[in-house]
Parts: C-alpha cells; structure tokens; sequence
C-alpha cells in the first residue's frame, strides 16, 4: 500500500495545511468540499501545481482521503458513497458539537469519535491523525533545531499504518503510533491528554 495521490472532502484550514506539505513533498492532491470545485480554484491554484480541485466522487478515489469537514457534518459525507469499502481514510476531524464557531462537544461514548466516525464510514479503514495540533502550527516547517515536530496516529489496520507513517516521514513530520481507534483515539481526541498539544521528537 501506497500514498501517493491524495484527496480531500473539506478544503479549509485543516486541510490546506496537509496539502500544502503534500503538494511541497511531490504528491498529487485532489481537494474536494460541499460547494464543488469551481470554489475551489483559487485554492488549489495557491497550493501549487501538483494541487486541483475536485469532485467529491475524484476525492475519494485517491490512495488515501483526508476527512476534514465539520464533526457533525461526518454522516452526510459518509452517506455520500454508502460503502467505503476499500478506502483509507484520514480522520482529522474533532468532535466539536457545533461549527462555525467550532465549540462545545459531541459526546459519543462509550464510543471514541474516530470510531464513531468509522461506523459512519462503512467498510472503511480508518487513521485518527493531524487533529491534536492546531492548524497554523500544522501548516509551519516541521523541521526545527531542537527536533521534528510529531503526528500522533491511531487506526485498527496495521498495513495502512506503515503506509501513513510512510507518507508522513515523507512531508517531514515524525509519526509517532498511539495504538488502536480506542485506546489511541482516546488519547488524541478532543478533550484527550493529547488535544492541542505540541511535541518535538528529539533528535
Ligand atoms: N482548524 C484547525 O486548527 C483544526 C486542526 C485539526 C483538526 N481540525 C478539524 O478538522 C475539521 C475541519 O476543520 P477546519 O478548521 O479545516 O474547518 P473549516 O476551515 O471550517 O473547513 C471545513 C471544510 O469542510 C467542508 N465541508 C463542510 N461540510 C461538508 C460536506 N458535507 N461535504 C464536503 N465538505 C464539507 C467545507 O466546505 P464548504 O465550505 O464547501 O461547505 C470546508 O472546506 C474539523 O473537524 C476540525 O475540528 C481543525
């Protein structure tokens, strides 16, 4: 398994900042979000040239998806493609209760949000990854004198792992594995001991 092309549903801040480390390290990126690509021109003309915009359906037919819309949002776009069978994805989102502003908290216990998310997906194969740091502190240079900045994961499938810690190394980040949609999840979700955090691998 390999990242090579990668697409987005939802083109916001989140998103931008994983492109852009994308496009910089050589992978195509196809940016996808609800109002269609003709809004996403400018967008993807910023980001350079291995970035377009995209339909949704082009989205999710790349190597791995990044999901970065709205928490509460997640069901519309799972419901989008029905079967997600086959498709890696990339949960950046964070349970907030409401968007626009992002605030309060989407409580789904006894459930983690990324595997609430991933029973909205059906069939998919699901990373939590990039929503523990803001994303002005995503979007900078990784690379620092005192270390290289971390992307905490968490998923269930350990093939698509090695293809993320992979594709991560690749833009400059250090992965760091946090385990399984549970217990992982846990640590990074919102409210999380890793919510927010910012941490450097030392090297
Ligand atoms: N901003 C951060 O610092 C940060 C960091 C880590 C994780 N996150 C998480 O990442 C997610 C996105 O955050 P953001 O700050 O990037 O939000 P944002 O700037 O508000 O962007 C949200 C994006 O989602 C799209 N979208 C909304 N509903 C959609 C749908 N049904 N189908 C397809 N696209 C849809 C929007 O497109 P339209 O405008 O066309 O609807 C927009 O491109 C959230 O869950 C957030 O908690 C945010």
């Amino acid at each position: 398994m390999k990242f090579g092309t990668i697409g987005t549903v939802g083109a916001g801040s989140a998103a931008q900042a994983v492109a852009a480390h994308a496009v910089r390290a050589g992978h195509r990126v196809l940016l996808s979000n609800s109002r269609g690509p003709e809004s996403l021109c400018a967008i993807a003309d910023d980001l350079g040239p291995g970035a377009s915009a995209a339909t949704f359906e082009q989205a999710v037919d790349a190597d791995v998806v990044l999901l970065a819309v709205p928490f509460g949002q997640v069901p519309t776009v799972g419901r989008r493609l029905g079967n997600w069978t086959g498709r890696v994805v990339l949960d950046l989102t964070n349970q907030f209760a409401e968007s626009n502003p992002y605030r309060g908290y989407a409580d789904v216990a006894p459930l983690t949000g990324s595997e609430w998310v991933e029973q909205r997906l059906p069939g998919v194969t699901l990373i939590k990854a990039f929503n523990a740091m803001f994303a002005r502190l995503m979007a900078a240079d990784p690379r620092h004198a005192e270390g290289t900045q971390v992307v905490f994961y968490a998923g269930d499938d350990e093939t698509a792992k090695l293809a993320f810690a992979h594709m991560v190394t690749g833009v400059s980040f250090a992965p760091v594995d946090l385990g399984r949609l549970r217990e992982g999840g846990a640590l990074m979700q919102l409210g999380g001991p890793l919510s927010g955090k910012y941490f450097l691998l030392q090297q």
